[in-house]
């Protein structure tokens, strides 16, 4: 990503060249995945997903996937790669307890066409963990002035309330909320993987031990339901 009218976005001349460039930064002839970060309103898909298609030809990617594109957008980037014999594999989405969007239809089509999803902010930039339970800690994200997607306003009681009930349910199946929401979105349909950001180690031991208790009672999932619907 750089400045000036081809430093972002969808552009053929900007993936293609952004993927050189990192590819001379990490030392490497090719990588496995190379993603499309966001849909371009002012470049037509159609030359979006031909420079991807192009790149895995030119032997720079193995496959690709693509982030935050809605139900519409997948659909019909699904036709334009599989015209072009493109493995699209993956796809990377804001997916938690606190955010379903993508239960409207994009899983779907993830699932039918054995695209596998990979869940970011899966515990919404820590709300879904204990972290806020009692206020807001001074060394946390939201805390912090220069981080602009999580402040004090994003925590309205309305959410603390229904966090605090989630809570009660992971500390009763003995876990942590984190782990718990790690869990959950790890169970929903056509998801494969999630991404989580730590800001320090002992996050991360927390977090991983969700696979100790990956399954969840039917009555544990209409309780968690009844919560966030
Ligand atoms: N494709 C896209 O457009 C897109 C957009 C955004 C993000 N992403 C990707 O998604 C990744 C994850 O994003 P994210 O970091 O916002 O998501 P997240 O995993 O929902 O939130 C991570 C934050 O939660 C807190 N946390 C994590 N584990 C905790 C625990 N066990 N106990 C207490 N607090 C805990 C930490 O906050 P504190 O810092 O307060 O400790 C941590 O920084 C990013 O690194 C990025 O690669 C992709």
């Amino acid at each position: 990503m750089w400045d000036g009218p081809y430093g972002d976005w969808g552009s053929r001349k900007y993936l293609i060249s952004s993927l050189d460039q990192s590819l001379q930064r990490m030392n490497l002839d090719y990588v496995d995945i190379f993603y499309h970060h966001r849909p371009d309103p002012e470049t037509p898909l159609e030359e979006t997903m031909s420079a991807l298609a192009q790149i895995v030809r030119q032997g720079k990617a193995l496959y690709v996937g693509i982030s935050n594109y809605n139900a519409e957008q997948t659909q019909q980037a699904i036709k334009i790669l599989k015209e072009q014999h493109t493995p699209f594999i993956i796809h990377q989405a804001a997916y938690s307890m606190l955010d379903r969007t993508i239960e409207n239809g994009l899983t779907d089509i993830l699932e039918e066409n054995g695209i596998g999803c990979i869940a970011y902010v899966p515990l919404a930039q820590g709300l879904l963990t204990s972290k806020y339970l009692n206020g807001i800690p001074k060394d946390s994200r939201a805390a912090k002035e220069f981080i602009p997607f999580l402040n004090e306003r994003d925590i309205s009681s309305d959410k603390l309330q229904k966090i605090k009930s989630l809570n009660e349910i992971a500390l009763e199946r003995g876990q942590t909320l984190a782990q718990m929401a790690l869990v959950w979105v790890l169970q929903q349909k056509s998801v494969i993987s999630a991404l989580i950001g730590a800001s320090r180690v002992s996050q991360i031991e927390e977090n991983v031990k969700a696979l100790n208790h990956s399954s969840f009672t039917h009555k544990e999932l209409d309780a968690i339901n009844d919560i966030l619907l």
